[in-house]
């Protein structure tokens, strides 16, 4: 089986990513890189981490008119990434735009298509501040809602919370990938994580992959803690 741990690359400098990259490299599957290292050392580190051979999930969470998406996932699959996001909430001609240029995109470059993630309720967002959007109040339901539209829009993809896996394994079709950030191994304090789940329970509940930022990164030997959790899922 793939290594499922996604390591989150969240420091501000290319060069702080490339050594946390070389160090946990043999014991996890892919690299995500975020806003925060993306914006200061831009494409080329993502072009560097490929060119050791590591997948890379480039989470810039896109929300845009269908057009805009549509070319910015075209630029992402010209930069070689595997996974991307984007804001289910941007509408599902929004998300059918971003799978296609996907899907197109890749063909002509003659490689695979990177798979776009539709990303549903912000796990920051609570009742509270949904009912500040006007619309649907209730968290779960509205992550449902986004959920169906993402898969009816041909998205092959979710971000979702670890304790919201058990409910989209159950609605969505099986082939739907899920990957899940909130991993915490117990070793570790929870940070600001309010809902997490160790690894083994996470792809227990149905996660394809995982996103493991600090318990990794924070750890004081962040090899060694990398290759713990992968030896916890064999
Ligand atoms: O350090 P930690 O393991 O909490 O990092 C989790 C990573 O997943 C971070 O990059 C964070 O931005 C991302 N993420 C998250 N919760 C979400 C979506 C993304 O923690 N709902």
């Amino acid at each position: 089986m793939r290594n499922p741990i996604i390591v989150a690359l969240d420091v501000p400098s290319a060069a702080q990513a490339v050594e946390l990259a070389r160090s946990v490299a043999p014991h996890v599957g892919a690299f995500k890189v975020g806003k925060e290292l993306f914006v200061a050392a831009g494409p080329e580190i993502v072009r560097q981490l490929r060119a050791t051979g590591a997948s890379v999930f480039l989470d810039l969470k896109f929300h845009d008119i269908p057009n805009t998406v549509a070319k910015a996932v075209a630029s992402a699959t010209r930069l070689d990434v595997q996974m991307l996001t984007i804001h289910c909430s941007g509408g599902s001609e929004m998300m059918r735009a971003a799978e296609q240029s996907a899907q197109i995109t890749a063909k002509e470059l003659g490689r695979p298509a990177p798979l776009v993630l539709g990303v549903t309720v912000l796990t920051s967002m609570d009742h509270a501040a949904l009912a500040e959007l006007g619309g649907e109040t209730d968290v779960a339901k509205q992550v449902e809602r986004l959920a169906r539209s993402a898969a009816g829009a041909g998205l092959r993809g979710l971000v979702c919370s670890p304790l919201e896996l058990p409910m989209l394994r159950k609605i969505l079709p099986a082939e739907m990938q899920l990957v899940t950030p909130g991993i915490r191994t117990g070793a570790e304090k929870a940070d600001d994580q309010k809902r997490t789940l160790s690894p083994q329970d996470a792809i227990a509940a149905g996660a394809s992959w995982l996103v493991v930022g600090r318990p990794i990164t924070a750890a004081p030997d962040p090899a060694k803690a990398a290759e713990a959790i992968a030896a916890s899922l064999r």
